[in-house]
């Protein structure tokens, strides 16, 4: 069946990938290479870093898109460039989906597995730096975003990741 051999595909792929990653752990000048050449990759999917957007009201579209928090998350994570590293089609890009995410077991580059919860993922935002995706490196994703994102905003992040599943 297709799905069947697509997700043969994205297993395959996900195997390319950390075998590369493997391949480089040992190389501090081979990893900060990977590093720039995955932040040039963002900033061509449009992410320009040190810019983080101010938030941005609601979409017009009804009180309902207005209240619901994880409407509200997919806002504030369009207006601060979270998608160009993070895909929301299972497709990992320069840093992990976020497909599938929330609750999942998620390997670290310091060992694991460690559960997505809304902890993991508020830590994840604030502190990318605390715990690192395996297969991803540290100091791509910006550190800023515990400072130029409010709480709620961050909270509403995680509910937009939550419902993506
Ligand atoms: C320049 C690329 C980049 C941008 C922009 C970026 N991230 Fe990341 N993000 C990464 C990388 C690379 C990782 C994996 C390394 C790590 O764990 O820090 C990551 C990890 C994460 C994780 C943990 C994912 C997992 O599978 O464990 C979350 C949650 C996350 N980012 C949220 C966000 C949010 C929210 C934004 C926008 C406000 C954002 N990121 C912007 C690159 C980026």
């Amino acid at each position: 069946m297709l799905t069947i051999r697509r997700a043969a595909l994205l297993g395959l792929l996900v195997l390319g990938v950390s075998v590369f990653a493997g391949c480089t752990v040992n190389g501090e000048a081979a990893r900060h290479r990977r590093d720039e050449a995955q932040m040039s990759m963002a900033m061509e999917h449009g992410f320009k870093p040190g810019e983080a957007a101010p938030a941005k009201a609601a979409p017009a579209g009804g009180a309902a898109a207005a209240n619901d928090p994880a409407k509200l998350g997919q806002t504030v994570a369009t207006a601060n460039g979270c998608a160009a590293c993070h895909s929301i089609d299972g497709k990992a890009g320069v840093g992990p989906t976020w497909k599938g995410l929330f609750d999942s077991n998620r390997e670290l580059a310091s060992g694991g597995p460690v559960k997505a919860d809304e902890a993991y993922l508020k830590e994840s935002i604030a502190n990318p730096n605390a715990k690192i995706a395996k297969g991803f490196g540290p100091n791509v994703m910006p550190a800023t975003f515990g400072s130029t994102l409010k709480p709620e905003q961050i909270d509403q992040i995680v509910a937009y990741i939550k419902s993506l599943k």
